[in-house]
């Protein structure tokens, strides 16, 4: 048979043949493990940015359920400490321990009536960015002395934690309630602010408040009412001793790896407010110190996606990445996790395809045959990429870094079987305390 003749622009070449004509990465950072095309395939974010090779460190995995996202992330973050990153992990499954055994740190367990409280206002404590803290002091005095940076963080996320629990945007009688709640809480309180303070004065506004919106105290309270009523549920009831007061002392936040398990509440309806809620405490540390490059990895960031407020919360932490020298992970099944949940058009939708334009990196496991359509649109693959998806076996990604691709299979290294391992309880090996615990 005869072939016809092609012809192409090198510009678009690489378009037309992703997987013959690339003229690769840098072997730089990582290894991940066999380009199948040829060769070692190895990954640094940091590295690639210096580079100009990319124009943002964030990263999107996506893939169906036990095809080998976590393992991959595990691994990922095992091989990058060998080159001082540190990584702090939303672990909403409670599966990253035996990672955080390797590196000798315990996961910080949250769970309602625990020892462990997180603040999530926690960004007040004023602390020079290059002091390295060995653990969690007693906060400074911080009254006046933040920026008003930290009421706008503040104010976003009270904001975004309310208009989720309340499920509707919020009126602008009830944004200034917020606002005044936060502002007194930063006024009255000799230490840190936090949800309950917010909450308090929520319900009982101060005569300043008042007279500053040209209200009584009586009509504010009433404007706040619903937004206070919401929010207790966050530092009351079911999540009390979570997220309702200061941040328990002594935690050690000076480690290569910080592992924040959520499985107590994995089964919550309130998940994706309370991972914002330890997103933020999270985040809050990271101006103390920016000296050391960090991975941020949201595991199962689909309890994110699924309410506007808490998505757009995400968003604004990806903005953030190289102000704070992070790379941002969130791990997601499909790529219409991150638009159908608010439907096609919805503000939720643009924030999910905003989210991508700002994860330069997507690391795309197999999909669903019925799966393939929506990612090939949103995940702009060319037809021969999107007809891989469905055809990819377990540890084996479709890298796309920028406009380049790259097929990978993720190589484990024999001493990291045992912390990425979830198939126990699949194999019936699994002890009666991992199974109470949820693992795998
Ligand atoms: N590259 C690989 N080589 C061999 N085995 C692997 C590889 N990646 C993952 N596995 C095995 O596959 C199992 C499932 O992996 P993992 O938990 O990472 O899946 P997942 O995609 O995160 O699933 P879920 O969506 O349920 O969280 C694990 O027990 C792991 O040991
Ligand atoms: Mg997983």
């Amino acid at each position: 048979m005869k072939v016809p003749f092609h012809i192409i622009t090198t510009a678009n070449l690489g378009a037309a043949y992703p997987f013959i004509s690339d003229e690769g990465l840098p072997v730089l950072g990582a290894y991940i493990g066999q380009n199948l095309l040829g060769g070692h395939f190895a990954y640094d974010p940091f590295e690639l940015y210096n580079r100009s090779l990319i124009t943002n460190p964030n990263m999107i995995v996506l893939g169906q359920i036990g095809r080998g996202k976590s393992s991959f992330i595990k691994s990922y973050i095992w091989r990058q400490s060998v080159f001082g990153k540190r990584a702090w992990v939303i672990d909403p499954k409670g599966e990253y321990g035996d990672l955080a055994a390797a590196f000798s740190v315990k996961p910080i367990a949250l769970r309602p009536g625990g020892h462990i409280r997180l603040n999530p206002l926690d960004f007040y404590r004023v602390t020079p960015s290059s002091t390295r803290r060995k653990s969690l002091q007693s906060p400074g005095v911080v009254s006046g002395h933040c920026s008003d940076g930290c009421h706008s963080v503040s104010v976003g996320l009270i904001s975004s934690l309310a208009s989720t629990c309340l499920g509707r945007p919020l009126n602008p009688r009830e944004k200034s309630a917020i606002e005044a709640a936060v502002r007194t809480a930063e006024q009255g309180s000799a230490q840190v602010p936090t949800l309950n303070s917010v909450v308090t004065n929520l319900f009982e506004p101060s005569a300043d408040s008042a007279e500053e919106l040209r209200s009584s105290r009586r009509s504010l309270a009433e404007d706040g009412r619903d937004v206070a009523l919401e929010l207790r549920r966050l530092v009351d009831g079911e999540l009390k001793g979570m997220f309702d007061g200061p941040t328990t002392e002594g935690l050690d936040l000076d480690m290569p790896l910080v592992v924040l398990d959520l499985s107590a509440v994995y089964g919550s309806p309130m998940l994706g407010m309370i991972m914002i809620c330890a997103m933020a405490w999270l985040r809050s540390w990271l101006d103390y110190d920016r000296s050391v490059k960090t991975i941020f990895v949201v595991d199962e960031a689909w309890a994110v996606l699924m309410h506007v407020e808490t998505a757009r919360w995400l968003q604004s932490l990806w903005k953030l990445a190289r102000s704070y020298g992070v790379s941002n992970i969130a791990v997601v099944h499909r790529a219409s996790d991150l638009t159908r949940l608010g439907g096609e058009r919805s503000e939720q939708s643009g924030l999910g395809t905003g989210l991508l334009a700002d994860s330069e990196t997507r690391v795309i496991y197999g999909q669903s045959p019925l799966e393939v359509q929506s990612a090939q649109a949103l995940l702009g693959l060319n037809s021969k990429e999107a007809e891989l998806l469905s055809r990819l076996g377990r540890g084996i990604a479709l890298w796309k870094i920028g406009d380049r691709s790259f097929l990978v299979k993720h190589v484990l290294a024999e001493g990291e079987r045992h912390f990425v391992d979830t198939d126990a309880a699949m194999r019936g090996t699994a002890s009666l305390v991992e199974n109470q615990y949820g693992r795998g």
